[in-house]
């Protein structure tokens, strides 16, 4: 009897997945039929006609000309750009930029464009932890006056480990040798003496953000649907969990060491971020701390070594430049003791807005501020952009503006010291190399700009007065024609290979 009743309630279980399932699709029909409709009242970029294809393969040549002809066309509207994404970017003017710094992150997501752009399902980078931006905001720079000397050694320290003799032209390849110190510099910070010139804790620091990068790359290739199957069986997703492990490996003594000191009496704490973490109860949780301390690698290292770079390889064709900024530096330490503290720093307005234009003038993308929209909202000029659409800004064009910046497509590495003489309080901190907002968005903008910044702007600015105290440099072939970047979509970064010739300058 229950056996018959089981039998016949079959047809009716049957029946009622089908309806559940039949009314499903005709809502997530009528949703996208919704999406598409709102979406389309989008204008599009013209400039880039074809097939989807086609589309896609002009972008990736093309991209900086294309949001270039964008910003003119369109100021006060959004438009559809089509980039190498299956949908279509929507491209947002800086006039816009105010509003939608407003809207909270479960309208306008930043972790979920990371997630997306990251892949991070599958490489496991970790979005979901505020931690670490916790601790660089409210730890680490308001440590940085009381770091600045500690930094300021191991920045020494490490060039002369990693720099050449040069007491004649000797070619460097600048960008790994910058690599190799930025990471021992800030592995100072992040982790502190134990580990930071330790060989296994710098490969494992460099090669991870490497093949973070090509994981990434391997994931895009693969179809969408067949991603949660294959991608974590991909040999570059398999070398990520290795360098998890062997983070945990590296630091679990040292963690343990520090957690077995804490319940001794007088236990001078070190002051670095390790023990930040730990100071915030984090101490147990091992796998926490490796991923947190490999999601700082991934947003410190190559960003800062790639900027230091754009400003060697620029210097290198622009000989004129080092007399002044060395005159700057070296006045600077000499009224500070030869310590290179943060109020010696903020002094060197020269090297700063050097460092500034170049970044002007090379930027670390095409575009910034790349969101994801959660919730549907309307512009204040009425369009709508509807759940699901990823935004960007034209941020190299914005560059570009003469309404912003006079004589745009002229190199002035001394603009913003020229601005910051006016000596208003808001020349000052609108011309700075950490200044972000609707002109400069290098370091993004609005509440996930780069906290990073102001430690990065530090480390750089010690690594470039030692060096330009120390050497003069050019290319390796004499020529006076700067290494052009390479470009990719809205990607764009110094060409790593290239070589620069190094030489002492005589005291
Ligand atoms: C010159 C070097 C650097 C550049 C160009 C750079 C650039 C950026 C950019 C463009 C963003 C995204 C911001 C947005 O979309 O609004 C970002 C976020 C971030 N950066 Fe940096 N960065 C640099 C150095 C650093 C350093 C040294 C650290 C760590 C000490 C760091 C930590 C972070 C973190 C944690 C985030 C995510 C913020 C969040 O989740 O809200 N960055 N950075
Ligand atoms: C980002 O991805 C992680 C891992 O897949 C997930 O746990 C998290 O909820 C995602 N965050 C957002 C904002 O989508
Ligand atoms: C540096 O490289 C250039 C170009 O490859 C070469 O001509 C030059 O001899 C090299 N200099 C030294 C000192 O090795
Ligand atoms: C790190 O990457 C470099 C370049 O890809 C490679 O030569 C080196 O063997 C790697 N090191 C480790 C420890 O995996």
């Amino acid at each position: 009897m229950a056996e018959l009743q089981s039998l016949n309630t079959v047809p009716h279980a049957i029946q009622t997945v089908a309806l559940a399932t039949l009314i499903f699709a005709v809502c997530v029909f009528f949703t996208q039929i919704n999406f598409y409709a709102q979406f389309r009242k989008i204008p599009a970029y013209a400039g880039n006609p074809g097939s989807s294809k086609k589309r896609q393969t002009a972008y990736l040549e093309s991209a900086r000309k294309f949001y270039e002809d964008g910003y003119k066309q369109f100021s006060n509207s959004v438009y559809r750009m089509a980039g190498t994404e299956t949908l279509e970017t929507v491209v947002v003017p800086p006039a816009f930029l105010p509003e939608l710094r407003r809207q909270p992150d479960d309208v306008l997501s930043f972790p979920h464009a990371v997630n997306e752009t990251m892949e991070t399902k599958y490489t496991k980078l970790d979005t979901n932890e505020p931690l670490g931006m916790k601790t660089i905001k409210a730890d680490l720079t308001p440590a940085l006056a009381r770091l600045n000397p500690t930094i300021c050694v191991e920045v020494d320290e490490a060039m002369k480990a990693e720099m050449p003799a040069c007491d004649d032209w000797t070619n460097v390849s600048i960008y790994m040798t910058l690599v190799r110190i930025i990471a021992k510099v800030s592995g100072r910070v992040f982790v502190g003496p134990e580990l930071c010139r330790n060989q296994d804790y710098l490969d494992a620091g460099i090669n991870y953000t490497m093949e973070l990068i090509a994981a990434q790359r391997e994931i895009k290739k693969v179809r969408p649907m067949l991603r949660p199957f294959l991608a974590p069986r991909l040999p570059e997703v398999k070398r990520l969990r290795k360098r998890e492990e062997e983070a945990k490996v590296l630091l679990e003594p040292i963690v343990q060491a520090r957690l077995d000191a804490l319940k001794k009496p007088g236990f001078e704490k070190p002051d670095d971020m390790l023990q930040w973490f730990i100071n915030r109860g984090e101490g147990a949780d091992l796998h926490k701390l490796a991923k947190l301390q490999l999601g700082v690698i991934f947003a410190a290292i190559h960003t800062t070594s790639l900027t230091v770079t754009n400003i060697m390889y620029t210097l290198a064709v622009m000989p004129e430049y080092f007399k002044p900024l060395r005159d700057e530096i070296a006045s600077v330490m000499a009224a500070h003791g030869g310590v290179i503290t943060s109020k010696a720093l903020q002094e060197m307005v020269k090297l700063d807005s050097y460092m500034k234009e170049v970044t002007r003038f090379y930027p670390a993308g095409i575009t910034s501020f790349s969101r994801k929209v959660m919730k549907g909202f309307y512009l204040s000029n009425g369009q709508y952009l509807p759940a699901g659409v990823s935004i960007e800004v034209p941020s190299a064009a914005i560059y570009q503006d003469d309404a912003n910046y006079p004589n745009p497509e002229k190199f002035d590495g001394f603009r913003f010291s020229e601005l910051r003489k006016q000596n208003s309080v808001a020349a000052h901190a609108r011309n700075q190399f950490v200044t972000t907002n609707e002109q400069n968005l290098g370091f993004g903008y609005g509440a996930h700009a780069c906290p990073g910044r102001f430690f990065a702007a530090n480390e750089i600015k010690m690594i470039l007065a030692r060096a330009i105290l120390e050497y003069e440099w050019k290319n390796e072939d004499g020529s006076m024609e700067r290494y052009p970047n390479l470009e990719q979509g809205r990607q764009t970064a110094p060409d790593p290979r290239k070589l620069l010739s190094f030489k002492k300058v005589k005291a």
